[in-house]
């Protein structure tokens, strides 16, 4: 069978969807498209559903998806768990890493990569291909590999997850994480908030030696700063749970030159 990736259909599209939390409903009817390959930045100011939409993506279980439907390679992801759908190839970083005490980086690593290849190896197997087993050593090559790629310190592996990082190195942690599970679409949910000067280029950095023209990116920020670094095809604004208006990088810049205030009247004179 042919891979629905290549025959037209888009890899990942986000149909009207609705959804809600504790009845208050957060995302009223978005759309979204990601072919292969495209960066998309999503704007928007605070509390308009941004990450809402990202941890929804990711399959985070406290939100109540009420309408439309989520497609990555022609599949409704709506119903994957959230295990399935990073196995297949979704990643999210989020905005807000969770500190899981005891672990360190490169466990937690080698756990998240391990799952995420075994699952990938059954497909392969299942389809009746042949794939090598990932050993303890290929994980170490392949995070010494990713560690350099992304100008990484080598102590970093050993650090416990999040514990005791600070701001900045939770991000290039995230995206060392990025790097090992290549996956085909990634969410970056402010990837930026919190980086100095110098963090900020080496991250962009990273995320641009990453991406490849299979990869598509959905890249949340309130700030142009990132946007610099990493050249989005597009870019959206989004407002009270709705896209309420899409363009490509010029609509960034406009933004930083006079914030919200003229979109959100052009939408009340609308409404
Ligand atoms: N777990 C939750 N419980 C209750 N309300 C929530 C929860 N998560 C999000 N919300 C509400 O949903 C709305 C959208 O929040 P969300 O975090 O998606 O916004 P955002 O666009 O990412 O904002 P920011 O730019 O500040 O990160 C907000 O009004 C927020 O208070
Ligand atoms: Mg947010």
């Amino acid at each position: 069978m042919a891979d629905a990736s290549t025959n037209g259909t888009p890899m990942f599209v986000i149909e009207n969807l609705h959804a809600s939390i504790e009845d208050k409903e957060i995302l009223k009817g978005v759309n979204l498209t990601v072919n292969e390959g495209e960066i998309h930045a999503i704007m928007g100011p605070n509390g308009s559903g941004k990450s809402t939409l990202a941890n929804i993506v990711a399959g985070h279980p406290a939100y109540e998806v009420t309408d439309g439907a989520i497609y990555y390679k022609g599949e409704n992801i709506l119903e994957w768990d959230a295990d399935e759908r990073a196995q297949k190839g979704l990643f999210l970083a989020f905005q807000y890493p969770t500190v899981i005490p005891g672990v360190s980086m490169a466990n937690f690593l080698r756990m998240a990569v391990t799952n995420t290849r075994k699952a990938r190896a059954e497909a392969i197997e299942a389809a009746g291909g042949t794939v090598a087993p990932f050993t303890p050593r290929e994980f170490r090559r392949l995070m010494r590999e990713k560690m350099a790629l992304l100008k990484m310190d080598d102590a970093f592996a050993t650090r416990y997850l999040n514990e005791g990082f600070s701001g900045g190195e939770k991000k290039r942690a995230e995206i060392l994480q990025m790097a090992l599970l290549e996956p085909s679409l990634a969410i970056l949910d402010e990837t930026d908030s919190g980086l100095d000067i110098d963090a900020l280029r080496v991250v962009s950095e990273g995320v641009n030696t990453l991406h490849n023209d299979k990869m598509g990116m959905v890249l949340i920020t309130h700030y142009q700063r990132l946007l610099d670094y990493i050249k989005p095809d597009f870019v959206h604004i989004m407002v009270k749970g709705q896209v309420v208006r899409s363009g490509g990088p010029e609509l960034a810049h406009e933004l930083e030159a006079g914030g919200y205030e003229t979109i959100l009247a052009e939408l009340a004179a609308k409404s």
